[in-house]
């Protein structure tokens, strides 16, 4: 038995207190539910108590809800299966029991910590900010296990449960009150007194449980079962449509809500179970779920080999460039409450660059995620300079100035004199090789990459870069600076792109060498949605700006030859002057606000298409294969040459940074499904017509050879 949960009794009320050994959250776990149940039947067989609440000894955690471990341990849909249904009788007896429970709530409480929640007789949260309450099943490709299908929507209603299933969203303790997910918020210093006392109230008949009345327009709609009919069939189409049909637990979690209100109770229960049953066994919760260990263990690493090695504090750091980088860094660093000095050429660039920050800090007002207050204190650290004023303290300076090496060359020449001998020079640059910035520096070991993604404040990768010069203290303090701008860091060597834009060239080339052979721009895209990614490459080549892409392009082919040749097409339409949706001219139209139409059909005049190829099912297989296993084979090539350590930050970097299909995992993992002997079958054959673009990695072959993989096939796949 595993000692996570103590009870004492006072006066009549036991207070069953969670608080897993060794963990810094709560999760269930067969061994823990084990333990409830049977403290449970002990409270049930007291007949001195009369009521009772679970509580967290954790600080900021209530549950954080299943221990992920476990489901590594299913080796069927009905292993999976059983677990749910074992969780159901738990649930159950909470709901049942002689004496009511009630849950109070302090810091996250997800998953099958809301479940047990809601089959309490009351609920209380805190109005901490770190009181968070959801259900985040989907996101693993899962539903909720443990009861959440069937007793979300009897407490807050069909669409607000709807909402909260099918997104997995975090709910703060003020709109769970709204919603009547909890029936009291109190501050946290309360919460244990108030929940003893609303049991005794409870058990005593003094208060009850208060059914949350829902508006006129929710009741017309969900009271009866046609309107019911409406929300399921709205909500099947929406997440079609958005989903694409590729996460099939959305569709599940629908099919098991419904079933709540179609058949008996007994009928919804056992249709969660068995759909959380199904899910478990998809191929796309393993590659989520994997998703969730790889960036759980990237948090707990450093960057560096040496676990001696501490990072730097970094109380302030220094911007350079107030462009739309860099005012985008600044934002981030104010977030976090970490003061920006922020310096440009001109007043009026450092303006635009304050007013752009603001911006973004703005958003988070609107969302009511800080408050007017947080919002002017956080605006209030970002002092802008056109000197370097400010500069002698700053531990750190992000350079987010134009890409020249030149330009990047002088502002490090002026800098440096007026820096503290240890601050550290980090480049956002998206294409110059990090050793070349460093090579016009006094201090080259100071000098790394921290490359940002666009925009900064939603882009959740961070790629820093390191040269063999680079000191291991350097590497640390970027890499936990990063992770405090709530970033997933990812470490890699200097190389041509990096990681990121090294993988995604030859995919966008491939899209570009499909234009010059007439394949239309909305037929490319349309195929590439369809595998996974958020945007087609077309959109995404106007989106990144023509201009930019074709930089970036010229450095790729001159480092990586044919393999990665820009197309024709984007050549032209470069040199007829089109920029993509910055200028509001490029592959598609674009209005004056910049809000994307349709395709601009003077486009194909310009790349002088003789004929459009008709889009056909071959043709679509041929559009995925083409960029992805270009995409694919480059990213094995990058770990043979050691740009990336290994393949979990490759599989990292590829989704967050790029988009690469979450369901695949990542360029590895993907791989490992496809497998690397019919991946360098497919590859030859693609050589075999494109010479020279598709010639299958050495590392790859050997693979194919051997039999081997990148991951192992069962068992945890990252440490
Ligand atoms: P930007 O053109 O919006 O901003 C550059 C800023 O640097 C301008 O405000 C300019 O006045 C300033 N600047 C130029 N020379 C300066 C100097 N000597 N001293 C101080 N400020 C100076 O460019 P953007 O897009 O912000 O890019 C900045 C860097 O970030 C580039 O290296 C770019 O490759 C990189 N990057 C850009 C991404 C993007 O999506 N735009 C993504 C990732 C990296």
């Amino acid at each position: 038995m595993s000692n996570a949960l103590t009870l004492t009794v006072d006066a009549g009320i036991a207070v069953i207190t969670f608080d897993l050994p060794n963990e810094p959250v709560n999760k269930f776990s067969a061994s823990v539910i084990a333990e409830f149940e049977s403290l449970l039947a002990r409270i049930e067989a007291d007949t001195s108590i009369k009521a009772a609440v679970l509580i967290s000894g954790k600080p900021d955690n209530f549950i954080a809800g299943a221990d992920i471990d476990a489901f590594l341990d299913f080796e069927s849909a009905k292993d999976a299966e059983t677990a749910s249904a074992t969780g159901h009788k738990a649930m159950e007896r909470v709901e049942r029991s002689r004496v009511p429970i009630v849950a109070a709530i302090n810091g996250s409480c997800l998953g099958g910590g809301l479940e047990v929640s809601l089959a309490c007789a009351y609920r209380i949260a805190t109005e901490n900010p770190k009181t968070v309450l959801a259900l985040p099943e989907v996101q693993l490709g899962l539903i909720p296990g443990a009861g959440g299908t069937q007793r979300l929507p009897r407490t807050v209603g069909l669409q607000a449960a709807l909402d909260m299933i099918l997104t997995g969203k975090n709910v703060r303790a003020k709109k769970a009150l709204q919603i009547g997910l909890v029936d009291e918020v109190v501050h946290p210093s309360i919460l244990r007194d108030v929940a003893i006392q609303r049991a005794r109230e409870i058990a005593n008949g003094t208060r009850r449980h208060e059914e949350k009345k829902h508006g006129a327009k929710e009741m017309v709609l969900e009271d009866n079962p046609l309107g019911r009919a409406v929300v399921f069939r709205q909500a099947r189409e929406m997440t079609l449509k958005k989903s694409r049909g590729q996460y099939p637990a959305l569709l599940a979690a629908l099919e098991a809500v419904a079933a709540g209100f179609s058949g008996t109770r007994e009928q919804g229960f056992a249709a969660e179970a068995r759909l959380f049953g199904e899910m478990a066994a998809t191929a796309v919760s393993n590659q989520l779920i994997f998703l969730f260990y790889a960036t759980t263990s990237l948090k707990k690493d450093s960057g560096v080999a040496d676990a001696s090695v501490k990072p730097l504090p970094v109380k302030k750091i220094g911007v350079l460039g107030t462009g739309f980088m860099g005012a985008g860094i600044a934002a981030v660093s104010a977030m976090q409450n970490v003061p920006v000095r922020f310096k440009d050429m001109k007043h009026e660039q450092v303006g635009r660059g304050l007013a752009a920050a603001r911006d973004v800090l703005k958003g988070r007002l609107i969302k009511r995620q800080v408050t007017r207050q947080q919002f002017e204190d956080q605006l209030g650290l970002i002092s802008g300079t056109i000197e370097y004023t400010g500069f002698g303290s700053v531990p750190l300076v992000i350079e987010a100035v134009f890409e020249d090496l030149a330009v990047k060359h002088q502002v490090l020449a002026e800098l440096e004199p007026k820096l503290p001998a240890h601050a550290i020079f980090a480049s956002n640059t998206s294409t110059i090789p990090i050793s070349r910035i460093a090579a016009g520096s006094q201090r080259p070991e100071r000098v790394v990459g921290m490359h940002f993604f666009s925009p900064v404040h939603k882009m959740p990768l961070l790629e820093v870069i390191v040269t063999p010069q680079t000191a291991p203290e350097v590497t640390a303090t970027v890499v936990a600076f990063g992770r405090k701008l709530g970033k997933t860091v990812i470490v890699v060597n200097d190389a041509p792109g990096f990681f990121a834009n090294r993988i995604l060239a030859p995919y966008i080339n491939e899209a570009g060498r499909m234009l010059d052979e007439g394949v239309p721009i909305d037929v490319l895209d349309k195929a590439m949605l369809s595998f996974g990614f958020p945007v087609g490459p077309v959109t995404l080549l106007d989106e990144v700006g023509l201009d930019v892409a074709g930089k970036s392009g010229a450095v790729m082919s001159a480092a990586f030859g044919d393999r990665v040749q820009p197309s024709a097409a984007l050549g032209k339409l470069i040199a007829s002057g089109r920029l993509g949706r910055k200028g509001k001219k490029g592959f598609y139209l674009y209005d004056e606000n910049g809000k994307k139409g349709g395709v601009d059909e003077s486009v194909y005049a310009i790349i002088g298409v003789p004929q459009r190829q008709q889009s056909s099912p071959a043709l679509v297989q041929e559009i995925q294969e083409r960029c992805a296993l270009a995409m694919v084979n480059e990213a094995v090539r990058c770990l043979e040459e050691g740009i990336v350590r290994q393949p979990r930050d490759g599989d990292v970097g590829a989704v967050f940074g790029i988009g690469f299909p979450p369901f695949r995992g990542g360029p590895y993992r993907y791989a490992d499904s496809v497998g690397a002997a019919e991946l360098v079958k497919r590859l030859e054959a693609l050589n075999a017509k494109y010479p020279g673009r598709f010639v299958p990695s050495a590392r790859l072959v050997a693979m194919a050879a051997d039999g081997t993989r990148f991951y192992p096939a069962t068992g945890k796949p990252v440490g």
